[in-house]
């Protein structure tokens, strides 16, 4: 059983790194981010309620995510364990999953420079169906604008706007990184796996480096 948590900043490649680690431990990936993206897209009632926050970078609220996630939880595709991409966010929410008794195996930080993140941003481009991601320079579709698998279009994220990336940076630098520090805690007791890997590295290095330590 694997219960593994990607921490990092906006663009770090969580999500890229997310479907390879989920195609080699065979276990679902929990993407907070993709689930109010499709709650957005339908309209439904919490994407009307989120979808300022999102557009704007900033963090919705712990009782929505801790929700949110415990009904995934439910899903049998559970059972066997599951990647956490981009959850937990806050000390609060680290605090919703360990008392939702979520034994977490590892935890993988994965670090870029906030200039690096930036300059990325601006060539991400995702297949809003699957939340599959591309970049037009470092890892580019087949055919440009094409998502591989389903032949749709591909599209820019609202939120990956200059500006609005550098408010998610400073979000992410006051409120998610301090679960490093929290989560290396539980490595030190042992009761866990932490490490770092560079994720300015090319994609493939990055995932040797992350599955080294799987
Ligand atoms: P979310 O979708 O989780 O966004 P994020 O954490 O900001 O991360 P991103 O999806 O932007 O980046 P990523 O690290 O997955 O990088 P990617 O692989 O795409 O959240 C969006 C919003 O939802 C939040 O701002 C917030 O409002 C809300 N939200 C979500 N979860 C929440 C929570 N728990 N609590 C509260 N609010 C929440 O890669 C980025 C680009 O780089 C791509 O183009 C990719 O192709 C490219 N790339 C990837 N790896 C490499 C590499 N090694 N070299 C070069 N390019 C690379």
């Amino acid at each position: 059983m694997k219960n593994i948590i990607l921490l990092g900043p906006p663009g770090a490649g969580k999500g890229t790194q997310a479907d390879l680690i989920c195609d080699l431990c065979d276990i679902p990936k929990i993407s907070t981010g993709d689930m109010l993206r499709e709650a957005v897209a339908s309209e439904s009632d919490l994407g009307l309620k989120v979808s300022n926050i999102l557009d704007s970078g900033g963090l919705v609220s712990d009782e929505i995510i801790g929700s949110l996630i415990k009904d995934r939880l439910n899903m049998p595709d559970c059972e066997n364990g599951s990647l956490f991409d981009g959850v937990p966010r806050t000390i609060g929410q680290a605090e919703q999953l360990a008392n939702m008794g979520i034994d977490f195996t590892h935890v993988i930080e994965i670090h870029v420079d906030d200039q690096d993140i930036v300059n990325r941003m601006s060539g991400r481009r995702v297949h809003p169906g699957s939340g599959r991601n591309y970049h037009i320079e470092f890892n580019p579709p087949e055919n440009e604008g094409i998502d591989d698998i389903s032949g749709e279009p591909l599209i820019q994220r609202e939120d990956d706007k200059p500006e609005t990336v550098l408010k998610r940076l400073n979000v992410y630098h006051e409120q998610t990184k301090p679960l490093t520090d929290f989560y290396k805690n539980l490595a030190d007791k042992g009761i866990l796996i932490f490490y770092k890997v560079d994720g300015s590295e090319s994609v493939e290095t990055v995932f040797k480096n992350i599955s080294d330590n799987l």
